[in-house]
């Protein structure tokens, strides 16, 4: 953490919000330092009244009665309200006299139209394929899709698990979802069949939506068959799945199940249009994500319907400055598996009504410059994208964007990882022509939206910074006494009262969601708790953030966060893994990748005539794919004699990080094994 302190402290740029005058400005943007900082201090004055305000832009089925009822660690907001979250993105715009407006913009990977498609043979045109949709029609999928859904059991209160690559229909499966009242659970299409066993058995969730395939790179993605080899195993515990909806994206064959898979085309076919929006409870579950923490297994965070509407409906207005009705097109780069797609490509965006645009595929298929090629044609206005990809850019060099009209941007935003400076300065320099504000958001899973972000007409932006905290949030970086640190001085980030966005729990683990976030921080002198990040940050004299990255066992792997005991359970799993430890370590593109140092079974070896050699490394690295997902497969597997432990059998994680760092040097390194015992014992019984 040192050292990520002192090159943040040696930026010393700063770059002025743009003039009010270049950005059109609605009733909700915020045009100077002065007027956030004022909104800033009302929001915390006085919740009731500024939560009820920014909770009147939606249209509710029933007025809430209290804006917050605050017992911590539960926070109730809005009660006695009722509100569809679809009905708010899709509906009410219908309504208004918006129905022939477009919603979702949809760029599908080129070439794959699904006759001609390389992967599925035969001849094929290189063309773009596309698709807008219009409000309407979004209500009228949203509600024959809601219809299939109920005709096959689904209740208001249930799970539905969602697989599904980048197509219109993902959104219009999450929306339905959120028109019948059911929870939705989505999946990232990367994540492996065992990873949806987990997530499906932890939700007791009876129903998957997913889809023959999906293309990446001009390959079919097979999430059909994934869900096949889950369901297999599910069929042997107390959690079948009932009913399996498979969209028909890439033509690609699939096995089939009769009576429990259904085609989506078949299943809406004579479906109702005319699916009413549940009214929903403010507290009810409007979705499960979920995402990893410190141990092997992934925990489901619960999101509840007004807040989180209302949270992301606000945050996404004012970091993005969005307007309906001006032509703006928002384009978040996420997949709406993980939250930044929950939230700013669906949710945040729709609820403002600005079309939002998703894409299917790869940044680098069939070129180089696939994303500046979709800006320039949709006139994107606002890009929102993670470090980790502008690093890639700036590694395949300046001439892919400089080939496009960027003209059409007017605000930038990155997520998901600690931006460095450079990386910050070329997105500015080479995507906004040096005009666009920058919007570095730092936010969580566990969040719901932007906690920590500059509004782009307001604040003063210095490059790796996220500046200053959203409307409503206290957060403060503090000691382990709950004691606000010093300026300038490493902390851990603290958020000291409730908002609207935040979890209300870990789905079927209360004692989780009270210890990992409530437990561990608390008012030095109240005794009331705050919430925990699990990220250190430090605050400069201007009171701006820098958060430096994690201080629990979760690594941020291209902006993707995984544990570093889930990949170690998946390594362990291998018959010839006798123990593993997984630490993260600096990289180039990806900010953080994975490093594991494994100790193989000597008689599994000797009986397998094995070496600690590349194929081995090969064989361990795909075994964690094949367990978790592409993203989870180790940079480097390191093998060691045995793995250095303190006296009282603690796996010296520092050492190991510092080993994989390059920081320290261990001594005795032969070829293929590490001996960690020299080092280990200089250590003693530090970590
Ligand atoms: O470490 C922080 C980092 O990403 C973590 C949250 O990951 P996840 O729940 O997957 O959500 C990612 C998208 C919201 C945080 O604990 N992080 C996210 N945004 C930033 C960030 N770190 C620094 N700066 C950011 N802007």
């Amino acid at each position: 953490m040192s050292q990520a302190i002192e090159s943040t402290l040696n930026e010393s740029r700063v770059f002025p919000p743009v003039p009010a005058a270049q950005l059109k400005f609605s009733r909700w943007q915020v045009s100077s330092l002065e007027q956030y900082r004022e909104m800033h201090k009302r929001s915390l004055e006085d919740p009731e009244g500024f939560w009820g305000e920014a909770a009147a832009v939606l249209r509710w089925a029933r007025e809430w009665d209290k804006v917050l009822e605050w017992k911590a660690p539960d926070a109730k907001w809005f009660g006695g309200g009722q509100i569809n979250a679809c009905y708010n993105c899709v509906d009410r715009h219908v309504e208004d006299g918006h129905g022939e407006e477009v919603g979702i913009i949809w760029e599908g990977e080129p070439m794959s139209r699904r006759t001609g498609h390389p992967a599925t043979g035969s001849h094929y045109a290189p063309m773009h394929e596309l698709r807008w949709l219009r409000y309407r029609e979004i209500q009228r999928e949203t509600a024959r899709l809601g219809n299939a859904l109920k005709g096959m059991g689904v209740k208001k209160g249930d799970v539905v698990t969602i697989y599904m690559p980048m197509v219109p229909e993902l959104v219009i499966a999450v929306l339905a979802c959120a028109r019948i009242g059911a929870a939705h659970s989505v999946i990232f299409g990367g994540f492996a069949p065992h990873a949806i066993v987990e997530r499906v058995t932890d939700a007791s969730s009876k129903v998957i939506i997913t889809a023959d395939g999906g293309f990446r790179k001009g390959e079919v993605i097979e999430l059909k068959k994934n869900v096949d080899e889950a369901c297999e195993v599910l069929a042997t515990t107390p959690n079948k799945v009932r009913n399996v909806v498979v969209l028909q994206r890439t033509g690609a064959r699939v096995e089939w199940r009769p009576g429990r898979d259904v085609w989506w085309h078949d299943a809406v076919e004579g479906a109702s249009d005319h699916c009413p929006c549940e009214p929903m409870d403010a507290e009810d579950m409007l979705f499960l994500l979920y995402t990893s923490g410190s141990t092997g297994k992934p925990k489901g965070i619960v999101h509840t319907t007004a807040g989180y509407l209302v949270y992301t409906n606000l945050t996404a207005r004012v970091t993005f400055n969005l307007i309906p009705g001006t032509g703006q097109v928002f384009w978040c780069t996420a997949d709406v598996g993980w939250v930044t797609g929950h939230s700013y490509v669906i949710y945040g965006i729709m609820s403002n009504r600005v079309p939002t645009l998703m894409y299917e595929g790869a940044p680098n298929f069939p070129g180089n410059d696939r994303f500046w090629d979709i800006v320039a044609r949709h006139r994107v206005t606002q890009l929102y994208t993670a470090p980790t990809a502008i690093r890639t850019f700036m590694k395949w060099g300046d001439e892919h964007p400089a080939r496009h009209d960027l003209s059409s941007l007017k605000v930038l935003g990155t997520v998901g990882e600690p931006i460095n400076p450079e990386a910050w300065m070329w997105y500015h320099t080479h995507i906004g022509g040096g005009r666009c504000p920058v919007v570095d958001t730092y936010w969580q899973t566990e969040t719901g939206g932007h906690v920590i972000t500059p509004l782009p007409g307001a604040t003063p932006t210095k490059p790796g910074s996220c500046t200053l905290p959203m409307f409503g949030i206290d957060a403060a970086v503090v000691n382990e006494a709950g004691e606000e640190m010093p300026r300038n001085h490493g902390g851990l980030l603290a958020i000291r009262r409730p908002w609207p966005g935040m979890l209300r729990g870990i789905f079927g683990n209360r004692e989780r969601f009270v210890q990992g976030y409530w437990s561990r921080l608390k008012d030095p002198k109240t005794g009331e708790p705050y919430y925990f990040s699990a990220d250190g940050a430090r605050c400069d004299p201007d009171g701006y953030f820098w958060v430096m990255g994690r201080v629990d066992d979760v690594i941020n792997v291209s902006g993707h966060r995984l544990g570093t005991m889930e990949v170690e359970s998946a390594l362990v799993s291998h018959p010839g893994v006798a123990e593993a430890a997984v630490v993260g370590m600096p990289h180039e593109i990806k900010g953080t990748g994975i490093c594991a140092f494994v100790t193989m079974k000597p008689a599994w070896m000797q009986a397998q005539s094995r070496t600690a050699d590349e194929a081995l490394r090969k064989e361990l690295s795909n075994h964690v794919g094949h367990e978790i997902g592409a993203i989870a497969r180790p940079d480097q597997v390191r093998f060691a004699e045995a793995l250095p432990k303190t006296r009282s059998g603690k796996i010296m994680r520092r050492l190991l990080r510092d080993v994989a760092a390059g920081v320290e040097k261990i001594t005795q390194d032969t070829t293929t094994l590490e001996d960690f015992s020299v080092v280990a014992r200089l250590r003693g019984e530090e970590e």
